[in-house]
C-alpha cells in the first residue's frame, strides 16, 4: 500500500542524512570524513571532537533509524514491513542520496531502528557492545561483536525480528571490510 512505499521512501531519506556532518560543522570540528578513519560516524567524531558532538552524532543517527520504524508501527503495519522500512533507513546511511552514495556504517542507525522493532534484543546487544568496549577499546570490534549476535539473541527472544537481524549483520559485517582489514593487519585505531 502507499503508506509502505512513502515510510520506505521516508526512511531512505531519513537514513542519507549523515548527522555526523552537520553536527561536524555545529561544533566547528573538521569533517570526519577527511580525518580519523574516514567515516562519517559518531565513532570517528568521537576522535574529532570528543564526547558531545559524538553522542549528538548517535542519538540523531539512531532516531532516523528509530523514527520510522516507531511511525510504521504506529501505523499498524506488520513487524515484516516494519523491518523493511528499518533496512531502508540502515541503507540510506549507507549509501546516502545526498552525499553521493558514500555514506557510513549503519551501525547508530540500525540501533534507532532496533529499539524502535526489537527493543529486548536491541538493549542486549547494546550491552554485548560496552562490554566488548570495556574489553578491547575498538569501537569496530565491539560492533561487529555486538551485530552478529544479533540474529542469535533474537531467535530467542523475539524471533519474528530474526530477518532483520540477519540481514543487518550481514549488510553491517560488510560496511567493516576496511575495519577487519587493518584488524587483521594489527593496525585498526583504538576506540
Ligand atoms: O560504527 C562504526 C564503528 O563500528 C567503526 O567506526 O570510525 O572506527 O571505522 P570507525
Amino acid at each position: 500500500p502507499i503508506i509502505t512505499v512513502l515510510l520506505c521512501t521516508a526512511a531512505y531519506l531519513a537514513g542519507s542524512v549523515l548527522f555526523a556532518l552537520p553536527v561536524s560543522r555545529l561544533w566547528k570540528l573538521p569533517d570526519p570524513r577527511a580525518q580519523g578513519s574516514g567515516n562519517p560516524g559518531a565513532t570517528n567524531v568521537y576522535r574529532t571532537g570528543g564526547w558531545a558532538p559524538a553522542a549528538a552524532t548517535l542519538i540523531l543517527d539512531a532516531a532516523k533509524g528509530g523514527l520510522p520504524v516507531w511511525l510504521a508501527h504506529s501505523a499498524g503495519l506488520s513487524v515484516m514491513v516494519q523491518a523493511i522500512v528499518a533496512l531502508f533507513a540502515v541503507t540510506g546511511h549507507m549509501i546516502p542520496v545526498f552525499y553521493r552514495f558514500k555514506g557510513g556504517k549503519g551501525v547508530a542507525t540500525a540501533l534507532g531502528a532496533g529499539l524502535a522493532l526489537a527493543p529486548v534484543t536491541t538493549l542486549l546487544m547494546a550491552t554485548i557492545w560496552l562490554a566488548a568496549m570495556w574489553r578491547w577499546r575498538i569501537s569496530a570490534v565491539a560492533s561487529l561483536i555486538a551485530i552478529v549476535c544479533g540474529p542469535l539473541i533474537s531467535a530467542f527472544i523475539e524471533p519474528n525480528t530474526l530477518p532483520l537481524f540477519g540481514l543487518l549483520a550481514l549488510l553491517i559485517v560488510v560496511r567493516h571490510r576496511n575495519n577487519l582489514i587493518r584488524l587483521a593487519q594489527g593496525r585498526e585505531a583504538g576506540l
